[in-house]
């Protein structure tokens, strides 16, 4: 190692020792001395945009809802919130579950508008979904491929029910698009059907490819039921770039 190096080092961890600095990796994994009298924000206002997309995706593993584990951007949350209270759908389909942190948030908030909402969930390993969600009386959580469940799905749907699409489930372009052909088809005209993660490889490094992006612009060609409604991604920051559809018609 250099000396100019070690000395440096050196220097950062005595530094370190009495409290003025503290040495921390960054985002991309570069080690640097931080000061510990700013707060985290203000250490990293130099972060590129896409630095702090991959350190959001990586912290949003660590998300729970009520403590239940949801893997959601806290800035998409806050616009299905918005979607939801402008919709206020009878029934929010939800696409692979997982845990299903995000399918009792979704039963919490049809809760609260009070117009006895309820949450299909659809999970092909539904031995994952945590208790405390399964036992919410508006939420039904159906087990299995989604694709094949769809006429499981229909059969809880009234006619008179309007009706919200979260797709969270596999994201490859095949699934992505299957789901969206079979599905769309139950979208209440005024209200929405959300596609998750369309940030693989269009904001993030990683996913697949093709993926929910393209499979979203193959469903959009020459679809006029749907339109992209770009104003909610106005946060930047989203995990659905393109993602929010909108049915028009
Ligand atoms: C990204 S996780 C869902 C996260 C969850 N929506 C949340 O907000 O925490 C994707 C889930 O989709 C499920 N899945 C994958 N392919 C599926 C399919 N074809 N049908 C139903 N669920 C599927 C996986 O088992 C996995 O639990």
């Amino acid at each position: 190692m250099p000396d100019g190096m070690r000395f440096l080092l050196e220097e950062i961890a005595g530094l370190e020792l009495l409290g003025i600095y503290k040495v921390e990796r960054d985002v991309v994994g570069i080690a640097r001395k931080i000061d510990s009298s700013k707060t985290k924000m203000e250490q990293n206002l130099n972060m590129s945009l896409k630095e702090l997309i991959k350190n959001n995706q990586n912290e949003s593993f660590k998300s729970t809802y009520f403590g239940v584990p949801a893997i959601k951007s806290p800035a998409d949350f806050w616009i299905y919130h918005e979607i939801i209270f402008e919709v206020k759908p009878d029934v929010i389909i939800e696409i692979g579950t997982k845990h299903g942190g995000g399918t009792l948030a979704y039963s919490h908030l049809l809760n609260n508008l009070g117009n006895n909402g309820r949450v299909i969930g659809l999970e092909i390993d539904s031995n994952i979904v945590d208790k405390t969600v399964r036992v919410q009386p508006n939420i039904t959580i159906i087990d299995g491929d989604a694709c094949s469940n769809f006429e499981k799905v229909k059969k809880l749907i009234k006619d008179t029910d309007k009706v919200l699409i979260i797709e969270d489930s596999s994201h490859t372009y095949e699934n992505t698009l299957n789901v969206l052909n079979i599905f769309s088809g139950l979208v209440t005209k005024g209200s929405y059907f959300i596609v998750e993660d369309s940030n693989c490889w269009h904001g993030l490094d990683h996913g697949p490819s093709p993926g929910p992006y393209e499979a979203i612009e193959t469903f959009m060609k020459d679809n006029n039921k749907f339109e992209i409604d770009s104003s909610k991604e106005r946060f930047i920051i989203t995990w659905n770039p393109k993602g929010y559809l909108k049915r028009i018609k």
